[in-house]
């Protein structure tokens, strides 16, 4: 049976539901791994903003929040406000956040992040591994940039389409695009056109490739944490546990030594813009 994908509404509450079921285990498998693409995009945004500045720096997709204290330490004085869609990750970042005694100043709200409009002009916007699960990614960049003040920053990491040339990822990519059966759309061709053009006055600091390496027990270790506490678990919960015993086969028949250490180089992107000072006034 072809796999039929769910409306865009469906999505977001199929997205919901799977995050918040799997917010716990999730931090344990894959904070500590995404942490170093993590530290490379709140670098960038340091390079792009003063942090002896003041103003909101807005998380979207902020997940289990392990960006918010670096980010809080990186940027002293600013107010710093995580979005997530998923009620379960807002739970685990919320108890991150007061553990580590930053709760006058970050904050984490439950919600749809693809829009920033209810938080005023930004000082700046940092997102780690949220926009490509974002229905019109392009639009979401330029609805971000928007969101900002004159002079403020946007850096964004994310997965891409092609996130190693060889590797257990990609491998299971191209097997699920092929159980699919339907042309992948290419979202990624309006980043970072669409804030560009939508919006005068931006600039392209920076548009690149980050690669780190990852350790897995082993492939069977891999293909757990993905679809019991990553991002193949929508996946699971959309289509059932028979289709995913159908995919996993596939993807083991790559890995004859189930048992064997894996380790991968995997991609990010990572896209960093700014919009223009605010005109000087007239004389
Ligand atoms: C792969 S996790 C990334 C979490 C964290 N930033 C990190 O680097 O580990 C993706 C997160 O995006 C969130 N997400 C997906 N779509 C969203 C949306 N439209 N608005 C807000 N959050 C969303 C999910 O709930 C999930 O927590």
């Amino acid at each position: 049976m072809q796999p039929v994908m769910a409306s865009a509404q469906d999505r977001l509450k199929l997205l919901a539901r799977s995050w918040t079921m799997v917010a716990e285990g999730y931090d344990k498998s894959f904070s500590g791994r995404f942490g170093p693409w993590q530290r490379d995009a709140i670098a960038q945004l340091q390079a792009a903003l003063p942090a002896s500045g003041r103003g909101t720096i807005a998380v979207p997709a902020c997940g289990p929040g392990q960006e918010l204290p670096l980010l809080a330490a990186a940027f002293p004085r600013h107010r710093i406000v995580g979005i997530d869609l998923a009620e379960g990750m807002v739970e685990v970042a919320r108890r991150l956040v007061a553990e580590r005694g930053l709760a006058d100043r970050v904050e984490v709200r439950a919600g749809d992040a693809s829009r920033l409009d209810g938080l005023g002009p930004l000082a700046g916007v940092l997102s780690v591994f949220g926009l490509q699960q974002m229905p019109a990614p392009g639009q979401v960049l330029a609805n971000w940039v928007a969101a900002l003040q004159p002079g403020g920053a946007c850096c964004v990491c994310f997965w891409p389409q092609q996130v190693e040339r060889a590797g257990p990822w990609q491998r299971l990519f191209d097997l699920t695009a092929a159980l699919n059966r339907q042309p992948q759309p290419d979202w990624e061709a309006g980043i970072p056109g669409q804030a560009l053009a939508a919006i005068n006055g931006v600039q392209l600091l920076r548009d690149e490739r980050v690669v780190h390496a990852m350790e897995w027990p082993s492939a069977a270790a891999f293909w757990q944490a993905m679809t019991r506490a990553g991002p193949w678990h929508s996946r699971l919960l959309h289509f059932g546990e028979e289709h995913m015993e159908e995919l996993r086969k596939l993807f083991m028949e790559g890995y004859p030594d189930e048992a064997a250490p894996l380790a991968h180089t995997p991609e990010a992107r990572l896209v960093c813009l700014r919009r223009g000072p605010a005109p000087k006034a007239a004389l």
